[in-house]
């Protein structure tokens, strides 16, 4: 058996079609054009591509975007004066910092910094305590795009077995959140499942995993799922990227396109997704932000 293609690619192109128009929308009945303000701070050449792939995503959908690019060197305070900025400037409706910062730089503190309602990478500490309440403000950009690959593919979660490889801030913990909790009128996505976080320090990793219906790997490891730890028909979402030999590759081996029903690849997957989901909390963060004004 050759696994179903789970395509972030075409499956974006669907998405940001839907984000463009309401782009349009919102600028004929209130003239106001979402904004993206990025920080990058030093030189990490991955950081580089990928802030230059979500300011050309923002211009796809009409979605403006400046790029703040600071040296190394920044001082702390230096990166949070630029924040109080942005928070200050009504044409900002979303700001994204570029993570990994410098060491001398807290991220924890930077991120705090930022205005919540600004805050489009969902990673404030009250936009986590909105998603762990169950009333989320914005979804986090990957596993929005990993829900979204889910539902719009059909593949419900609804009682299922999830189990999620990895419990980074990023993706494993906010993940298992969006697919344990109950759907609501306040959370839609909400995925209704079963969920199982395993990590570094779980015993029998591998039956966990084999008892999958649904299963995410994001832990950084190239390669590290292998078809023996895959359910015949299973679902595989792919979250890795890791750089082997200076080529791209995820957490999942190739070889579990043999068991699993159906996988999401690296790359191609959900690459495309978490930018797409980026757009789409932009232009909500531009919807938000005015009806606060009003
Ligand atoms: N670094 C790796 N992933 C991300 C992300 O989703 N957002 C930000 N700001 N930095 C990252």
């Amino acid at each position: 058996m050759a696994a179903k293609r789970l395509d972030g690619q075409q499956l974006s192109q669907t998405i940001r079609g839907e984000i463009a128009n309401a782009v349009k929308q919102l600028a004929h009945s209130s003239g106001i054009i979402p904004g993206l303000a990025a920080v990058l701070v030093g030189d990490n050449p991955a950081s580089e591509v990928y802030v230059r792939n979500k300011r050309r995503a923002c211009e796809s959908v009409g979605i403006a975007s400046w790029l703040h690019r600071l040296p190394a060197s920044t001082t702390q305070a230096e990166l949070l004066n630029l924040i109080e900025q942005l928070n200050q400037t009504p044409e900002v409706s979303g700001i994204l910092v570029q993570l990994p910062l410098p060491k001398h730089i807290d991220e924890a503190k930077v991120i705090l910094a930022i205005n919540p309602l600004k805050d489009v990478d969902a990673f404030h500490p009250e936009n986590l305590g909105l998603l762990t309440a169950g009333h989320p403000r914005y979804l986090p950009c990957t596993p929005f795009g990993v829900q979204q690959m889910l539902s719009r593919s059909g593949i419900s979660t609804a009682g299922a077995n999830v189990v999620i490889l990895g419990r980074s801030n990023i993706v494993g913990k906010p993940m298992s959140l969006i697919l344990m909790q109950k759907p609501s009128t306040h959370f839609p996505e909400a995925g209704d499942a079963t969920v199982t976080v395993v990590h570094r320090g779980t015993r029998s990793l591998e039956k966990v995993c084999q008892s999958a219906d649904v299963l995410i790997a994001a832990i950084g490891v190239a390669h590290f799922v292998k078809p023996e730890m895959v359910r015949l028909g299973a679902t595989v979402i792919d979250v890795g990227i890791n750089s082997v030999g200076g080529k791209i590759v995820g957490d999942v081996d190739p070889s579990v396109a043999e068991v699993a029903e159906w996988l999401s690849p690296v790359p191609g997957g959900v690459g495309p997704m978490t930018i797409t989901m980026l757009l789409y909390n932009t232009l909500r963060a531009a919807q938000l932000l005015r009806s606060q004004t009003e």
